[in-house]
């Protein structure tokens, strides 16, 4: 009999010792000590044991079972080690250098953010910033767009449910929604309330509208506006500041044209055409930036300025469309794809 068990013991601690994942782990225990296993089939005889052999036979099966165990558990702690370090995958050194490439890059609406930025800070423009979820007031009511206007339409506006609250963003009427802003105008409104003129801000920031996306529509894209407030400002001061910026921005070969238009909160008003003959993929003879125009007294009078006393100009366009001229984009989704291939091309 204790051969037997030796031997078993001998095969089981070579098979044991080689087995490498799990189902062959179970496998063998199953082969030594499950209902049909080799050990339990020696134990099994016990009862057709002498009675006084038995003492001395239990004793070297107990021996067998606890050194089985051992080495079960020891090949069992293998396994698991092993399936640990595949899901882990291969080595790390946490104290090696770190494998990124560098510091990154600009995002190119970055890029022309802070370009046209720093070229209006040049001639006296304060950066002023404006909440992205805004209220009908600011974002409407205020710039002298009726209810009726399009722009307020909710086929055009990401407005929130009538329970929606922001506690960093005050309603002026209880009765008011509060809606994604469709345009960085709101933040003309938000810097003339807080204080009187002279005021020469520019306003960067991100707009939303219900839009499908194309080459040329997102549904958030990213605009810049400008307010000047002071006294005898006259359409020429206006005409002269688009055509400083976008010389500065584009090169001194950039025309701008104005052509009539309607907005609620500027009279007159006019929407911006540019040619840039000398940019890449700019095929066109006249392309349309943004809109302009004298600040509407009716938004003077909304905000506690006098109207007979100040007089102002605005203007609104998007960095999208911008970047897309300056770098020759044609497609304003690579903008928002994160695909490094893109990016880096603006390092
Ligand atoms: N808010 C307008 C838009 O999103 C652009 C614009 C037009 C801004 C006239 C202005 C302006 O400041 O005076 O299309």
């Amino acid at each position: 009999m204790s051969e037997i068990l030796q031997s078993i013991l001998a095969k089981a601690t070579a098979e044991l010792g080689a087995l490498q994942t799990r189902p062959e782990f179970e496998a063998a225990k199953a082969r030594y000590v499950g209902p049909n296993g080799e050990l339990t089939a020696v134990m099994k005889q016990m009862g057709a044991l002498p009675k006084e052999e038995r003492p001395a036979f239990g004793k070297q099966v107990n021996e067998t079972k606890v050194k089985l165990a051992a080495e079960l558990e020891s090949a069992l702690r293998r396994v698991e080690a092993a399936e640990v370090a595949a899901q882990l995958g291969p080595p790390v050194d946490p104290t090696l250098p770190s494998p990124d490439p560098g510091p990154g890059t600009y995002h190119p609406l970055t890029l022309v953010r802070e370009e046209m930025c720093r070229i209006l800070r040049k001639v006296g423009f304060t950066v002023a910033d404006g909440p992205e979820v805004e209220t009908e007031f600011y974002c409407f009511d205020a710039l002298n767009t009726p209810a009726d206007h399009p722009a307020r339409d909710a086929q055009d506006t990401f407005y929130f449910p009538g329970g929606a609250r922001f506690g960093n963003v005050a309603k002026r009427n209880p009765e008011e929604k509060y809606l994604l802003r469709t345009h960085t105008s709101s933040v003309q409104i938000r810097t003339m309330l807080q204080g009187p003129p002279p005021i020469r801000i520019v306003s960067p920031g991100r707009v939303y509208r219900r839009d499908t996306s194309d080459a040329t529509h997102s549904a958030n894209f990213h605009q810049l506006e400008c307010l000047y407030v002071d006294k005898n400002v006259t359409v020429r001061d206006l005409k002269a500041l688009l055509d400083y910026i976008f010389a500065a921005l584009l090169g001194s070969g950039t025309k701008t044209r104005f052509r009539p238009h309607y907005f609620g909160y500027t009279e007159p008003s006019f929407e911006v055409d540019l040619a840039a003959k000398h940019l890449p993929k700019v095929n066109k003879e006249w392309i349309e930036i943004g809109g302009c125009g004298m600040v509407d007294p009716t938004v003077f009078s909304t905000v506690g300025y006098d109207p007979a006393v100040w007089t102002g100009y605005a203007f609104g366009m998007g960095l999208e469309r911008l970047a897309m001229l300056l770098y020759g984009i044609d497609d304003i989704r690579h903008f928002y794809q994160n695909d490094l291939r893109f990016l880096r091309q603006f390092s």
